[in-house]
């Protein structure tokens, strides 16, 4: 086991302009730790992986894994057990020979892989599937032999690159837990590639964000959730996501369709000197209010009936625009389509301000 350390570690891909595709990445992974690698399509996730791996160069600064400088050292000098999107066992091995292969290689005696074989079969629940071919297994079994494949290696650090999206959504949950309680029990420093927001928010012990390249955040879930750094993350954590919407700001609070939404002292303060913030809340923060009290007019153009509780999204007007919210409401009382309502905030401490041109939160 071992702790891992990106040092400002950047990887450049040569063109015109060059691809700065993973950017002064500073990542600090302690032994144990189940960490998540999350970002939209190209924001770097693979590439971070790899180099870590040893399969994509450092360009720039270095990777360190137990505490020892690897930037420069081969994938088989890095103790690492990385599982692909692409499961990439051999068609014509069994499933134990694909699980113990890597041992094989090694010139480990056949009955200590034999053993760890059937340890690691067992761990996976794949122990009546040990002789079948690939090819005769369900999507999932064939993603445990990867997993079973790097667990018998019983390397220091486990990548993991997607490795659950070849799988049908329900599958992908279970299979999801099923990953989490395995980390938990073998105990091995883990990193795992997702672009998958749930995902990452489920398994991960701390979840880093990444967004062309760098990295805007790396936190447990909660506090990423409850206070993320700026307006990206705000957007990207959470489903359905944050309303973010960019309003002016009064000496008093926000304003919003004429409706002026207190604010604490702390918050206009870091606002200070600004016309205008990005006002940020999530769904479930909103409520719909009497049509007697004070609140945001909202025209409801769609409700997502979800059983507990509803999405209704409207359209409110602020300025001259009309902009889309999205309100969270009890499942047994939604209102339908057309209607008018009247929204308002329903916890004020829920209420994020980012700066409107950087994108990062103003207050502490
Ligand atoms: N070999 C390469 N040559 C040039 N550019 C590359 C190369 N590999 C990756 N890139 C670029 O680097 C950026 C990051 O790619 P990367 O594969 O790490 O993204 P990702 O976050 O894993 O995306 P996805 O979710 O789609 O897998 C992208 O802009 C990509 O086009
Ligand atoms: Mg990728």
């Amino acid at each position: 086991m071992a702790e891992v350390s990106y040092v400002k570690a950047s990887r450049v891909f040569s063109g015109n302009p060059p691809v700065r595709a993973v950017d002064e990445l500073s990542l600090e992974v302690s032994d144990g730790e189940f960490l998540v690698l999350v970002g939209p399509s190209g924001s770097g996730k693979s590439t971070a992986l790899r180099m870590l791996a040893g399969l994509e160069d450092v360009d720039e600064g270095a990777i360190h894994i137990g505490g020892k400088d690897v930037t420069n050292v081969p994938p088989k000098g890095r103790d690492i057990a990385m599982v692909f999107q692409s499961y990439a066992l051999y068609p014509h091995m069994t499933v134990a020979e694909n699980m113990g292969f890597a041992l094989k290689l090694r010139g480990v005696p056949k009955t200590e892989i034999k053993a760890k074989v059937e340890e690691a079969a067992k761990m996976l629940d794949l122990t009546k599937y040990l002789e079948r071919k690939p090819k005769a297994l369900s999507g999932g079994q064939r993603q445990r032999v990867a997993m079973g494949r790097a667990i018998v290696r019983e390397p220091s650090v486990f990548l993991m690159d997607e490795p659950l999206s070849n799988l049908d959504a329900k599958l992908r949950v279970e299979t999801r837990a099923n990953i989490a309680a395995l980390q938990q029990r073998l105990g091995t420093t883990t990193i795992y590639v997702t672009h998958d927001q749930v995902e990452a928010m489920t398994m991960g012990h701390r979840v880093a964000v990444l967004k062309d390249g760098l990295l805007q955040q790396c936190d447990t879930p909660r506090a990423l959730y409850d206070r993320p750094a700026n307006a990206f993350v705000a957007g990207f954590i959470g489903s359905p996501a944050m309303n973010l919407k960019t309003v002016p700001i009064t000496s008093e609070g926000a304003k919003l369709d004429g409706v002026i939404v207190p604010l604490s002292r702390a918050a206009l303060d870091a606002a200070g000197g600004l016309d205008e913030v990005t006002f940020g809340i999530r769904p479930e923060a909103l409520g719909i209010v009497p049509s007697g009290e004070e609140g945001m007019e909202m025209t409801v153009e769609l409700v997502e009936e979800l059983g507990a509780d509803a999405l209704v999204h409207g359209a409110v007007k602020i300025g001259d625009s009309s902009q889309r919210f999205v309100v969270r409401v009890d499942g047994r009382t939604p209102p339908t389509l057309g209607q008018h309502v009247k929204v308002a905030v329903r916890d004020h401490s829920e209420i994020h301000l980012f700066h409107p041109e950087s994108g990062e939160r103003l207050e502490a």
